[in-house]
């Protein structure tokens, strides 16, 4: 099997949130102590991903650049991509297609946070199959915003329905998807819909037509976010506070993932920890070399 690469697509206007997105992207707010866009990067590190192609608008693009670079201070190869207008989920795979090159992938959505233990494990799991595509289920109070999924006693998937009326299950889709390496070319056949976007669900559908769409339900034990109100953005950063207070670790923390996996070494992040010695950030890394 080819090496999954990553997609990270960090697009769109971010207009609930106006004004605030009006002069910065979304993706690159804060949430607590790190940008927006740390914590689905991490998620990709954690399924052991190192080459990501990330995706933004075309204005946008050099702010992403000036903080994440080319990876390399991670050990990782980050490439580029633009999409020029926001035209739906499913198009990161045209917007990604040359990067892929046939490789099998794992798509986040930049403003999509995940949190919990076992995650890694869940990740590897989806990691493995490499044939079909992996969406990650999670229970929800309002599905009718989501995408949904629709599943037999087994667990299997039998539908998956985008912002439905009456929702077949509480499950909603999150924002991301394990695909193989014909996700590019499905991607091409998908018409757009009545709002006018390329969708991640119609896409999704031709592997469950082909009989090779799997869900692994994330259970109550983890928490996905939303950042999509001022509100719920506030209660994503609340959270990590909380919880990076509580335990004294840090969540979605690329410099520890790359150091734990040896993609860095001490120098590396020695060198990360001097350039934020003024904070907490930096004392964690700091903590980190020491083994504390
Ligand atoms: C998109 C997808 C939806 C998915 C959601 C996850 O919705 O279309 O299937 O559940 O992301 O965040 P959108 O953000 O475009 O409303």
């Amino acid at each position: 099997m080819r090496t999954r690469k990553g997609l990270i697509l960090a697009g769109g206007t971010g207009s609930r949130l106006y004004p605030i997105t009006m002069g910065l992207s979304k993706q690159l707010m804060p949430i607590y102590d790190k940008p927006m866009i740390y914590y689905p990067l991490s998620v990709l590190m954690l399924a052991g991903i190192r080459e990501i192609g990330i995706i933004t608008t075309p204005e946008d693009q050099a702010q992403f650049r000036h903080l994440l670079g080319d990876g390399s201070q991670w050990g990782l190869s980050i490439a580029w991509l633009v999409q020029p207008r926001p035209e739906g989920l499913a198009q990161a795979y045209l917007v990604g297609e040359d990067f892929l090159d046939g490789a099998p992938s794992a798509m986040v959505l930049g403003d999509n946070i995940f949190f919990g233990h076992g995650l890694p494990e869940l990740l590897a799991r989806a990691g493995a199959r490499d044939a079909g595509g992996t969406v990650f289920g999670y229970r929800v109070a309002d599905p009718e915003r989501y995408g949904v999924v629709a599943m037999d006693g087994a667990g299997r998937v039998t539908g998956i329905v985008e912002k439905p009326d009456r929702p077949p299950s509480n499950y909603a889709v999150t924002g991301l998807y394990f695909l193989d390496g014909t996700a590019p070319e499905r991607a091409r056949a998908v018409t757009p819909s009545a709002r006018g976007e390329l969708e991640i669900t119609t896409l999704l559908e031709s592997y469950l037509a082909d009989g090779t769409l799997n869900v692994e339900r994330m259970g109550r034990g983890f928490a996905w976010l939303d950042t999509g109100t001022h509100g719920s953005l506030l209660d994503a950063g609340n959270f990590v506070r909380t919880l990076q207070s509580r335990q004294g670790m840090q969540t979605g923390c690329p410099e520890e993932i790359a150091y734990d996996a040896g993609w860095i070494d001490r120098a590396a992040l020695r060198a990360r920890a001097e350039m934020f010695a003024k904070n907490a950030y930096g004392t964690y890394l700091a903590g980190l070399l020491d083994g504390s």
